[in-house]
């Protein structure tokens, strides 16, 4: 039996995605750049959403945080000191038979496209895109996009120590794009060249970092469920020692049960006093905390971090649902209200009377100040209705003739398809309680 949660899921996603404006391929009037993504009207609303949440959730909620925003070129020491242009890197290795080019890592000693075991000897791969600032591309030019935002943290963290003011434990929280040359990308917004990251750097006493790493875990882990990830389909994984990055001493990834199989939605990692040491060898800078007696003054950091475009995948495969509903189907996306990209929908029964339509405006234009909501008149209401359900809109206003004489109009819930009838003076009240509750 056809089962569309199984059989065509991600077909349904990216065909969604297209058709309704969440999602496009780059530069498609050009034939496209595979794996590269731009988001569309509604696609910006989720993921600024996910930011938003994620922001508020870690910054602006705690007194133990506090953001940055660094920029994307860096000097090209840091690379050298986090150890990226060493250790960065994918092995590569050629079949000898077809020709073809392949991670080491991911092929085992057979080719998976003719059965060759004749390869040439592995070569590393850096995975950092590299770029010449200013008209000379020569040695001196070069210079990283950044592959983690994470290093704009470290070598920013005596100017916020000394700004903030903060003690330890505290953290900085950065949002923004990273860029790394994957060889194998894929999955549609899974994995990609150009990508957003959600990076907290927490700085403990060395001896508190186990405490804090099981702690983040949790409070990570529990972000996504809050935010309506179903638990079934959410899993936290140890890395075996082989897998740890080279800066990392333990790690728990968070993975997502995506229709291509388990796969990372972030990683929690203790990265010791790797980074920071680092970079005070390579600047000859402190980089300790004074307040500090054990390890030199050196904090550990804890790091919870999480890809942007990664999350927005996991929230809308999760809340994607097919339902049978008087005979059709419903194709709806249950997104959690704080993701939802539209908040309200006003939708008049009848778009030739004027004052029907007069009455919708109104109410549409007087919710539009608190929270995203739309008009919309352009189809029949049961058309409407599965408009805004399949792009997740968690509620419908509904304006008829009747509400001209009661001044009340029908509030439409998108997951229960229940309908109340509220007085046009308390919507705003009721529209919070459902939304905000
Ligand atoms: N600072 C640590 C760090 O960058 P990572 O596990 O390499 O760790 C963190 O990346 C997160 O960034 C991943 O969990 C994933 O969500 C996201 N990410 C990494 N590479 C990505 C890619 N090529 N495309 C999309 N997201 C990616």
């Amino acid at each position: 039996m056809f089962n569309y949660m199984t059989d065509n899921l991600m077909e349904k996603i990216t065909s969604l995605c297209k058709r309704r404006g969440f999602i496009f391929q780059s530069s498609e009037i050009y034939g496209g750049l595979s794996n590269s993504w731009d988001y569309g009207p509604l696609g910006v609303e989720l993921k600024r959403n996910v930011k938003n949440a994620w922001w508020k959730a870690v910054v602006q909620r705690r007194d133990d945080m506090v953001g940055l925003d660094a920029a994307i070129l860096m000097h090209p020491k840091t690379w050298e000191a986090s150890g990226h242009t060493g250790s960065f890197a994918d092995i590569l290795v050629d079949c000898k038979k077809c020709k073809r080019r392949f991670r080491k890592d991911k092929i085992g000693d057979t080719c998976p496209d003719c059965g060759s075991k004749d390869f040439t000897e592995g070569r590393a791969f850096n995975l950092m895109l590299k770029t010449y600032l200013g008209p000379v591309e020569d040695a001196s030019a070069l210079s990283y996009l950044r592959p983690e935002t994470a290093q704009g943290i470290f070598v920013n963290f005596t100017n916020v120590l000394n700004t903030a003011r903060k003690k330890l434990p505290f953290g900085i929280a950065q949002i923004g794009k990273s860029f790394r040359n994957e060889v194998t990308p894929g999955n549609f917004t899974f994995r990609t060249r150009e990508f957003e990251q959600m990076e907290i750097e927490y700085f403990v006493d060395p001896k508190d970092a186990d405490k804090f790493y099981n702690y983040w875990v949790e409070e990570r882990f529990n972000w996504y469920l809050n935010l309506g990830i179903s638990k079934k389909n959410l899993r936290k994984r140890e890395h075996e020692k082989d897998e740890l990055a080279h800066y990392a001493k333990f790690c728990t990834d968070v993975e997502y049960n995506f229709p291509f199989g388990w796969s990372e939605l972030e990683g929690i990692a203790n990265r010791a006093d790797f980074d920071l040491r680092q970079h005070a060898q390579f600047s000859g800078q402190k980089l300790t905390v004074p307040d500090l007696k054990e390890n030199d003054g050196y904090p550990y950091i804890i790091e919870p971090s999480g890809g942007v475009d990664r999350s927005v995948l996991a929230f809308l495969v999760d809340a994607y649902f097919e339902e049978e509903v008087k005979g059709e189907t419903r194709a709806v996306l249950k997104l959690h209200s704080d993701l939802a990209p539209v908040k309200v929908a006003v939708l008049p029964l009848l778009k030739k009377n004027d004052k029907i339509v007069e009455l919708a405006h109104k109410i549409k234009e007087d919710l539009q100040k608190c929270m995203v909501s739309v008009y919309d008149d352009t189809a029949a209401i049961g058309k409407l209705y599965r408009r805004q359900d399949e792009v997740g809109t968690p509620l419908c206003v509904t304006v008829d003739v009747q509400s001209l004489e009661d001044k009340q109009v029908t509030v439409r819930d998108r997951d229960t398809m229940k309908q109340d009838r509220i007085s046009v003076d308390k919507l705003k009240d009721y529209i919070f309680n459902k939304l905000y509750k």
